[in-house]
This record gives structure tokens, sequence and C-alpha cells, in this order.
């Protein structure tokens, strides 16, 4: 074998070695690729599993019992639902009343519609940054800046998530069909109405 022969056999050698280091490397970091589509599967999984949709999908009447208005889904007390006020307990250990839709509470802070989760801009999040919504969770306000959070929204709960799940559930909520509905505003409690 040449001087020539050898330098060239070498050379292929240190390609072919280099080629599979990439490939190794390649392999090694692929279960850690973060796509947008796994952000927002890892989102939906939250979401279904931390149960959002309990109180943010109304509830129907159907002949097989109460079910999730799908149509609804996630998109907070339907707007056309206009309740009589809510009933005023006894003094007692009973605290707090709820519509059937699972939309409408009412307690000692008055009565509160669960929101408007869907990306719709006007009456949903569509608007918002996944920072505000980070913001709503750690600071248990309205986009972290406005009126706290009335029950039984457990944010306080949630404000316990890392950055990355938050985020995971903002995008998947971003990804769902958006649905128009304007929640009305939280009436104040009953002994003072
Ligand atoms: C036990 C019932 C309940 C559950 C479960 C729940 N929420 Fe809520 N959520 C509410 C209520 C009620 C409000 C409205 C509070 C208010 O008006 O101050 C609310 C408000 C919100 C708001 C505030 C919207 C705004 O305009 O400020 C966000 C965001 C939100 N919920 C997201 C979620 C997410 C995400 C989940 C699941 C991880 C979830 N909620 C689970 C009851 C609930």
């Amino acid at each position: 074998m040449t001087t020539s022969k050898l330098s060239a056999n070498l050379k292929w050698i240190a390609l072919v070695s280099i080629f599979g280091l990439v490939a190794l490397m390649a392999g090694a970091v692929e279960g850690r690729v973060v796509t947008h589509a796994n952000t927002v599967a890892r989102g939906k999984y939250l979401v279904e599993a931390i149960g959002c949709a309990d109180c943010h999908t109304p509830l129907v009447m159907t002949e097989r019992g109460p079910e999730r208005d799908m149509k609804r889904s996630l998109s907070g007390h339907p707007s056309d639902m206009i309740l009589p006020p809510a009933p005023v307990l006894p003094p007692g250990p009973w605290m707090f009343t709820a519509s059937g839709t699972m939309t409408a509470w009412s307690g000692p802070w008055g009565t509160s519609f669960t929101a408007n989760l869907t990306p719709d801009r006007e009456t949903g999040l569509g608007a918002w940054t996944a920072d505000q919504f980070l913001a709503t969770i750690r600071t248990q306000r309205h986009m972290g800046i406005g009126r706290p959070l009335l029950p039984p929204m457990p944010a306080e709960i949630y404000a316990s998530m890392t950055d990355e799940d938050l985020r995971s559930i903002f995008a998947y909520l971003q990804s769902i069909p958006a649905v128009v509905n304007k929640v009305p505003e939280p009436l104040p409690p009953v002994e003072t109405r």
C-alpha cells in the first residue's frame, strides 16, 4: 500500500467515524426534542387529567343523565343561560351552591361564572399571551394585574406547576376550536344585593 493510498483510507475512516458520532448524538437528543406538537399534546394531557372541563365545560341534561356539552367545550358559563339570583342559604355548615351546568357558583364571595378558555379573541383567551396566562395562575389575578380570581377556580393549587407545564396548557387551549361566548361578570354576595 502506498503512503498516499494509506492516507486516503485513513481519511475515509475518519469521515465515517465522524458521521457515526453525529448520528449517535442525534439519536441521543431525539427523545428530548421539544416540538410545538409535543407541547400541545402535553397540554391536552394535563387539561384532561387535571379536569379543567369539570368547571369550564357546561353540563347538559341528556337521557343518559348530565353530559359535557362538547359544542361548548371549555367555553365557560353559557351567556344565553340567564340564571335567577342564587338561593340564600340558612346559617349552618352549607356554604355554597352551583348551577347544574357546574359553570355558575355562589358562596360568601358572590356568584362567579367560569371563564371561556377557548381561543376566541373577543370572549376567550385568543388575545392572551402565554406570559399573561402564566401571570394569571401565578398571581391568581386576571392577566396578573386585574382583579383577584374568585372561587372555586383553584389557581393557587395550579400555581405550583412548572412554567413548562403551564405553557403546555396554554398552547393546548390556543389549539382547540374557538367558541364565541361572553361569560357574565361576577355578582356581589347575596347578602349585600
Ligand atoms: C372547581 C372549578 C374550576 C376548575 C377545576 C378550573 N377552573 Fe378555571 N375558573 C373557575 C371559575 C369559577 C373562574 C372564574 C373566576 C372569576 O371570575 O374570578 C375561573 C377562571 C379561570 C381563568 C381566568 C380567566 C380570566 O379572564 O381571568 C383561567 C385562565 C382559568 N380559569 C383556567 C383554568 C384552567 C387552565 C383549569 C384547569 C387546569 C381550570 N381553570 C380549572 C373554576 C374552575
